[in-house]
């Protein structure tokens, strides 16, 4: 399965086919899935889900307001986009349906901001869990009435929603499950951001499993008429290189050339990939 979580999504253009909101098989490929994930019908899925456990507590708990207030402010804040992303992400890996799950994750903070929010996301339905039992047990002692045999959803959500970020949780810092692999180019700016990022992940605990550099220039094909353009991006790669054994020295897993035109269709993909996994 490879699927693809940023917004702004290139698996349809680069296969040739629409892989857009389902999982679609990719032709002349049976053991390839590809899958954009639909952000907008994730987060509207998400928000008529807190607008039904909002609107059913707000009348369990006999508040005569409009649950929309709350649905706005539950879900306006910026993080949740990325968490209604993150619960797509961990879904799909627990229908458990694929047997390896391959996640291009956008190239901003999203990818550790994602798995330290589970983190967070632990703490804050623990704390909710907690509230609801106070809540529940000060409710059966106050109250007589039949709603106390009532089954509390939200608890149910709750504690669903604890197991599942935990086994997420497991599964994305469990080194021999999961692997997080950086691309960068020779240059100084994407070399800088993975550098932070490789930092970001090890406070995690998330595993890294290595950088891949893309797009070096052949320095073979740099002859003696050699336009000095060429020749000058040649050289500063040259120099980026040192820096990138430097940096990340036995963890660098693939050197990719720069190709003659962009990849663009599977036959290009399958170039790539031979080339990623090629012996040295
Ligand atoms: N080694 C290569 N040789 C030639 N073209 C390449 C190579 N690698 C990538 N490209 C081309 O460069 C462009 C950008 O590549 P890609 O979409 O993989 O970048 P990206 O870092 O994922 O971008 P974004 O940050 O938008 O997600 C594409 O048009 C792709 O075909
Ligand atoms: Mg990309």
């Amino acid at each position: 399965m490879l699927a693809s979580t940023n917004p702004v999504h290139s698996l349809s253009s680069l296969l040739g086919q629409d892989v857009f909101g389902k999982p679609t098989m990719v032709k002349g490929f049976p053991n390839l899935t590809a899958y954009e994930i639909d952000t907008h019908d994730t987060i509207e899925k998400s928000k008529n889900e807190i607008r039904e456990k909002i609107a059913w507590f707000l009348k369990f708990a006999d508040i005569k307001t409009k649950a929309d207030e709350f649905v706005e402010s539950a879900t306006m804040n910026p993080a949740f986009e990325e968490s209604a992303m993150f619960e797509n992400m961990i879904d799909l890996m627990f229908d458990d349906e694929y047997e390896v799950y391959v996640f291009d994750t956008a190239p901003t903070a999203n990818a550790r901001r994602l798995l330290g929010m589970s983190s967070v996301y632990e703490m804050w339905v623990n704390k909710m869990v907690q509230s609801r039992e106070e809540a529940a047990s000060l409710k059966d002692l106050l109250s007589y009435s039949k709603k106390k045999k009532e089954k509390d959803p939200l608890m149910g959500y709750l504690l669903n929603l604890r197991e599942r970020m935990h086994n997420a949780k497991e599964l994305l810092t469990d080194d021999s499950l999961t692997s997080f692999f950086f691309v960068t180019l020779p240059e100084a700016l994407p070399i800088a951001v993975i550098t932070r990022f490789i930092g970001w992940f090890k406070e995690f605990n998330i595993p890294v499993g290595g950088v891949i550099v893309n797009m070096l220039i052949d320095k073979d094909s740099v002859k003696q008429d050699t336009p000095d353009f060429v020749k000058n991006r040649v050289a500063m790669q040259e120099e980026h290189m040192q820096t990138i054994w430097n940096e990340f020295d036995g963890q660098v897993r693939a050197i990719l050339p720069l190709l003659e035109t962009e990849v663009c269709d599977t036959a290009m993909l399958k170039r790539m990939a031979d080339l990623l996994f090629a012996e040295n």
